[in-house]
């Protein structure tokens, strides 16, 4: 059955296309990732799937009630966790917890019970009566977590759930997610730019970039399209080994970066002397060569052109931050 079902769904602010008609559907039950650079629209589509910002067109259905029309019952169904922190720093974790449960009616016997169950489940039920401005980074979004969960959501939607955390503290976030999948059933919608978390994490992912999906499909799936290992080497004459090297049938995705290729063979250690032997005969000088397994963003790479990580992913950081701060439930754009 599927959980989240979204048809053509876009975004313009000002003209400006955030999420660009993108159609994609998450089943019960798994964990489906949105990976891309910022700026790409991860958090506008969240917004959208949780009724907190107005689709411009096209539509999408949340446990099969419209985000448009039956907003009341979509929040019902689903938890969130934002990527800016929301916590009532002031008050203890319990009383944060206790606050929201009664935002969504849950009796007093609900509430102790609940409160404790996953309060257990994020491993916080030592601190549940600390103050929330001594909790860690780690902690607090263990708590925002927790919170996300308390009404039981068909779908949680986590928003770069370990943003700036360490890497101790993402390792164990990561359980937490995997657990409450397998122990809740929860299905779980998350956003990340970081490639070992989608990797690690997803079922399934989606790679977003510039508002728009580029492909959908397992990891290992997308891996297996990047070739089964993947040879970087730099060169003297990049642009002509490029070309040389396209023309071999058993070489598939050369790409040429500044002073590098890459691109991907079967079985790449046994491929060195053969790529050294044509270089000779083109008269290329190989400085430098690296071997290794297909990541993530080698197949980011292979779809954009470029990495996750060179500058044009960089461009709209600022831009995004300021914006996300304009948002709070129920200001709707
Ligand atoms: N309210 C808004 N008004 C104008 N532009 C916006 C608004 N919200 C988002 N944008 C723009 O839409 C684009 C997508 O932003 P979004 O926050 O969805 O990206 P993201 O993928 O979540 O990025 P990040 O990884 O930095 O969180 C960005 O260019 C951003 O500046
Ligand atoms: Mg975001």
């Amino acid at each position: 059955m599927d959980i989240i079902a979204t048809d053509a769904l876009t975004k313009t602010f000002d003209g400006f296309t955030a999420v660009d008609h993108i159609s994609f559907s998450v089943q019960k039950g798994e964990i489906f990732g949105f990976l891309g650079p910022n700026g790409a629209g991860k958090t506008t589509t969240i917004k959208m799937l949780t009724t907190l910002l107005t689709p411009t067109s096209g539509s999408a259905t949340i446990a099969a009630y419209n985000i448009k029309t039956q907003r009341a019952n979509v929040r019902e169904n689903i938890g969130v966790v934002f990527q800016e922190p929301a916590l009532e720093t002031e008050l203890t974790g319990r009383e944060n917890l206790d606050f929201h449960a009664r935002m969504y009616g849950l009796s007093k016997d609900q509430r102790l019970q609940r409160i404790e169950q996953v309060l257990t489940l994020v491993d916080l039920m030592d601190k549940k009566d600390v103050c929330v401005k001594f909790y860690s980074g780690g902690m607090k979004r263990r708590l925002e977590i927790a919170r996300g969960l308390m009404h039981s959501p068909t779908v949680l939607f986590l928003d770069e759930p370990t943003l700036g955390l360490d890497a101790q503290t993402r390792r164990a976030i990561w359980e937490y997610i995997k657990h409450l999948n397998r122990e809740e059933h929860t299905t779980i919608f998350l956003t990340t730019h970081y490639m070992d978390e989608a990797d690690y994490l997803c079922d399934r992912i989606g790679i977003i970039d510039h508002g728009k999906i580029l492909v959908i499909d397992t990891v290992d799936t997308l891996k297996k399209t990047v070739g089964n290992d993947v040879i970087t080497l730099t060169c003297s004459d990049v642009q002509r080994f490029q070309q040389r090297l396209a023309a071999e049938p058993w070489i598939t995705n050369v790409k040429q970066h500044t002073s590098s290729l890459t691109f991907g063979v079967e079985s790449g250690e046994e491929k060195i002397p053969v790529i050294f032997d044509i270089a000779r005969a083109t008269n290329v000088t190989i400085s430098s060569v690296n071997v290794r397994r297909p990541t993530l963003d080698d197949v980011f790479l292979s779809y954009t052109g470029r990495s996750m990580r060179e500058p044009d992913a960089e461009k709209t950081t600022s831009a995004a931050k300021k914006t996300r701060r304009l948002f709070r439930w129920g200001k709707k754009q």
